[in-house]
């Protein structure tokens, strides 16, 4: 081992070369990556790869600094960022609501033992079925973003004899400063009503004697940056409030949806819980209302890393590819949005560093993980670690090429629970 090499590897075993560590549950034992207690090695062995793990401890610490701001307030897990039953039964113990956007999310949320009435249904789309099961269930906010789904809502609640909570979605028109993708409050985007259409189906629902309108929300987009855009969306929504109020309706509740950002690299500075509650609160003191939050990335995107083996090394001219058996059917963020997420090897060895592409094993240019990322060499049959997929890895994934669900594993200290990839069901609505 050269001099060299001995300091790369106690690097790598303080994890500091890549900042990793206590946010993610994650160390370097004797130069081998663990979750909390347990060995990755042993994990790959046992469940195969690709394996998405999960480290409890890390949602812990994401959920206490969630608790500690924001006392009075709902906080709603945007369960699509990750479904996995164990994530969602965890937060319900916790004490969290959730947020869902389909019938499979609704199904998880109630298997998973949140409270019916922490639970807030949106999305642009929903099926009758799902609404249905929903009104049933008692849940406590469906979150309306059209006037014909409000028709549709108000005439299955009127055949079920049951009077539903709703919040209207407005739509601020503020520009985010996120991927085009990830930005939902311009005029433009499917989202939500403008400020006047919301006014206008605020003031219809008088008329509907199975709806309680007495909610605004907003969701602005996500993986945000810089939080005072919930301060120019709330001057909006005030003003809506002071205008409804004006006409005799009531607004309770102010849900501001979720979208803070994580740090994906050691250079990006994340927002914390506790800077979004300081821009929150005043407006929710000064108006009164109940004020609902829904979190998605920032509770268990740290919490989750994506294992994968290595297939093939390849030179080809300049470049080199380290072809592994995860791609972006298994994790699309970083083909889908160009994201950046950092990979380490999982048994880091100790010689030179090479810069190489990381890619999956299908058929497109858009199919790879990490581009030109510093890793000490591999060898075919090494493991790496994804960090930072614990929010949209999973949950994102598809069986494009017939490659199988990847799995994944919840880790407890030093036990862990393993989710067989066909406890996954995704009901037809
Ligand atoms: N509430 C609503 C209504 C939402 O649509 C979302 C996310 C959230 C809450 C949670 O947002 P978060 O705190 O996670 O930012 N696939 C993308 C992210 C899409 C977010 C969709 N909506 C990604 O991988 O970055």
């Amino acid at each position: 081992m050269t001099a060299n090499g001995i300091m790369k590897l106690q690097r790598f075993e303080n994890g500091t070369i890549y900042g990793i560590g206590e946010k993610r549950g994650l160390s370097y034992k004797e130069g081998i990556l663990y979750v909390e207690g347990v060995a990755i090695p042993h994990l790959a062995r046992v469940l195969g790869t690709p394996l998405y793990v999960y480290s409890q401890e890390s949602l812990e610490k994401s959920i206490k600094a969630y608790k500690e701001a924001f006392e009075n307030t709902l906080v709603c897990y945007a369960v699509k960022a990750n479904a996995n039953i164990a994530i969602v039964r965890y937060f319900a113990q916790q004490g969290l609501g959730a947020e869902v956007s389909s019938l499979g999310e609704l199904q998880v949320a109630i298997e998973a033992g949140i409270s019916p009435e922490k639970i807030l249904f949106s999305g642009v789309g929903k099926s009758e079925t799902a609404i249905k099961k929903a009104i049933k269930a008692s849940i406590g906010y469906f979150i309306v973003e059209s006037s014909m789904e409000m028709e549709i809502l108000h005439e299955l609640a009127r055949r079920m004899d049951k009077k539903v909570f709703v919040a209207i979605r407005i739509c601020p028109d503020i520009p985010v400063d996120t991927h085009p993708y990830l930005a939902t409050a311009l005029l433009e985007s499917k989202f939500g009503l403008s400020i006047e259409e919301a006014f206008a189906l605020f003031l219809a629902t008088k008329k509907m004697p199975y709806i309680a309108a007495n909610a605004i929300h907003f969701h602005l987009g996500s993986q945000i940056m810089d939080l005072s855009i919930f301060d120019k969306a709330l001057s909006v929504a005030e003003s809506l409030f002071y205008r409804l109020k004006s006409q005799g309706i009531n607004i309770e509740v102010i849900d501001v949806g979720g979208g803070i950002a994580i740090a994906y690299s050691a250079v990006d500075k994340e927002p914390s819980p506790r800077q979004w509650a300081e821009v929150l609160f005043p407006y929710a003191e000064r108006m009164g209302v109940q004020l609902i939050i829904e979190p998605g990335r920032s509770l268990v995107a740290h919490a989750g890393t994506l294992i994968t083996r290595v297939h093939y090394l390849k030179q080809k001219g300049m470049k080199r590819f380290i072809i592994v058996d995860a791609g972006m059917h298994t994790f699309i963020r970083p083909a889908l949005y160009g994201a950046v997420h950092r990979v380490i090897p999982v048994i880091p060895h100790e010689n030179a560093f090479i810069k190489a592409d990381i890619v999956g094993p299908l058929c497109e240019e858009s199919d790879f993980l990490a581009k030109e990322v510093l890793l000490p060499e591999v060898q075919r049959g090494d493991l790496l670690a994804v960090l930072d997929t614990g929010a949209y890895g999973f949950s994102m994934h598809s069986c494009y090429g017939l490659h199988p669900h990847p799995t994944e594993v919840f880790i407890n200290g030093e036990s862990y629970q393993y989710i067989h990839p066909s406890a996954v069901h995704f009901p037809h609505s």
